[in-house]
């Protein structure tokens, strides 16, 4: 119950203490507004970041080298926020994924540029890029995984500043994942036109032809100078293949392979009534000016590509041409 007494209590207090009070309002809304610039922001604009997804639609690597290669990525940012907040460019760490699980270093680290998110997509390129390969393993497993998988999953890291309007600068962390095609074993490869010459001089080649590869990823690479075993279950090694300045493009790609090849054992491992031998082709080397590169001779020995020659027809082909 007030009585007249209280109320005029109250209002002589609010006279002599109204700073204060205006002081506590004023401090409630400041630290409100603080806590939503540097505590609920942040987390809106990590959030944000951690809601987006990116898919690279083109990879090139060019004039590889043993500890560093010229990298291309091209790829497009999905972001569903509304916001469209500028990202400082930073060094992004390119992670091979298997199962769900992370290598145990990036297999390169990318520039990237400074990055406009807009809504609901943007680029990110990053082109022509000579990065150091420091990790030797990951690399090397990254260009088996590239090889014989299907599909290959990678994550994007990094720590970048994020710059949203008259806002205070937000620190961020990216970690995203990817999945695009892989070579998959090469699944598809055949050699076709095959000319054999049995007159060939020793030491060269005497079994050329057309190689086909398809490449069902976006990925561009040069594999530099490629020497591959040829081998037959009856006599195991019965020669090599070579196929010069290989450079591998998205789709289909036919190139000349000229092979030496034992011609004794590969007549003798014909299967004699179908007219067909199997060769096992295994990578050997890829030299790229000059140099050995060996996450490319790792990975290209652990491919085994099975050809079936039609050896009767291409016998049969020979003949008629020396008519
Ligand atoms: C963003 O993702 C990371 C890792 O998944 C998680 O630790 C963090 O809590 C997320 N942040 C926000 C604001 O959603
Ligand atoms: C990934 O998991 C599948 C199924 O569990 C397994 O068959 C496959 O070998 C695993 N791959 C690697 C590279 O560990
Ligand atoms: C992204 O790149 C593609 C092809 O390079 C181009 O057509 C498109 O305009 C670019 N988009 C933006 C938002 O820069
Ligand atoms: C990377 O490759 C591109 C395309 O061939 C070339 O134009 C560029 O000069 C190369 N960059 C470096 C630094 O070697
Ligand atoms: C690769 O991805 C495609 C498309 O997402 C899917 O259909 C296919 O089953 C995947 N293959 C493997 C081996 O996971
Ligand atoms: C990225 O996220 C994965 C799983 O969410 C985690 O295992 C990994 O440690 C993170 N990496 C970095 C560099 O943040
Ligand atoms: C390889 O090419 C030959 C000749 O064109 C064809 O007869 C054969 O079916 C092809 N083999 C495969 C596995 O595609
Ligand atoms: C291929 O075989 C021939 C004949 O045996 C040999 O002279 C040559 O050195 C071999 N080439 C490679 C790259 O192994
Ligand atoms: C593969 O190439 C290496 C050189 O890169 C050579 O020493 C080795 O003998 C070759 N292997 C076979 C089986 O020819
Ligand atoms: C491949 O070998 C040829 C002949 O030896 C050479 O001229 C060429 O430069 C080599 N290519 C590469 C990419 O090293």
């Amino acid at each position: 119950m007030s009585t007249p007494g209280f109320k005029r209590k109250v209002n002589r207090h609010c006279a002599r203490f109204w700073w204060a009070h205006l002081l506590v309002v004023c401090s409630s809304i400041l630290i409100i507004s603080l806590c939503l610039v540097y505590v609920a922001v942040p987390n809106i604009a990590q959030s944000g970041i951690n809601d987006s997804s990116f898919e690279v639609s083109d990879l090139k690597f060019i004039n590889p080298a043993p500890n560093s290669i010229n990298l291309t990525q091209i790829a497009t940012l999905y972001s569903p926020s509304r916001f469209t907040p500028t990202l400082d460019p930073f060094s992004a760490g390119l992670w091979l994924v298997t199962n769900k699980t992370y290598g145990t270093a990036p297999f390169v680290y990318l520039d990237l540029p400074q990055i406009h998110v807009l809504h609901p997509k943007s680029n990110v390129t990053s082109e022509n890029q000579v990065v150091p390969l420091l990790n030797t393993n990951e690399i090397t497993d990254y260009v088996i995984a590239m090889l014989t998988q299907e599909n290959v999953t990678i994550a994007l890291t990094g720590t970048t500043k994020l710059h949203e309007g008259k806002l205070p600068v937000i620190s961020i962390n990216y970690n995203s994942t990817t999945t695009y095609k892989g070579l998959n074993g090469l699944k598809g490869f055949n050699a076709t036109d095959l000319k054999f010459n049995p007159s060939a001089p020793t030491g060269t080649p005497n079994l050329v032809g057309n190689a086909f590869i398809p490449n069902p990823s976006i990925i561009t690479v040069h594999l530099g100078n490629v020497t591959l075993i040829l081998s037959t279950a009856k006599y195991g090694v019965v020669g090599n293949a070579t196929i010069n300045d290989l450079t591998l493009y998205p789709g289909d790609n036919n190139v000349l392979m000229s092979s030496i090849v034992d011609q004794t054992k590969v007549v003798e491992s014909m299967d004699a009534s179908s007219g067909i031998v199997t060769v096992e082709i295994l990578g050997n080397s890829s030299v790229y000016n000059g140099k050995h590169i060996p996450y490319y001779e790792k990975a290209l020995s652990r491919t085994a590509l099975s050809l079936d020659i039609n050896l009767k027809q291409v016998l049969a082909d020979r003949s008629k041409a020396s008519m």
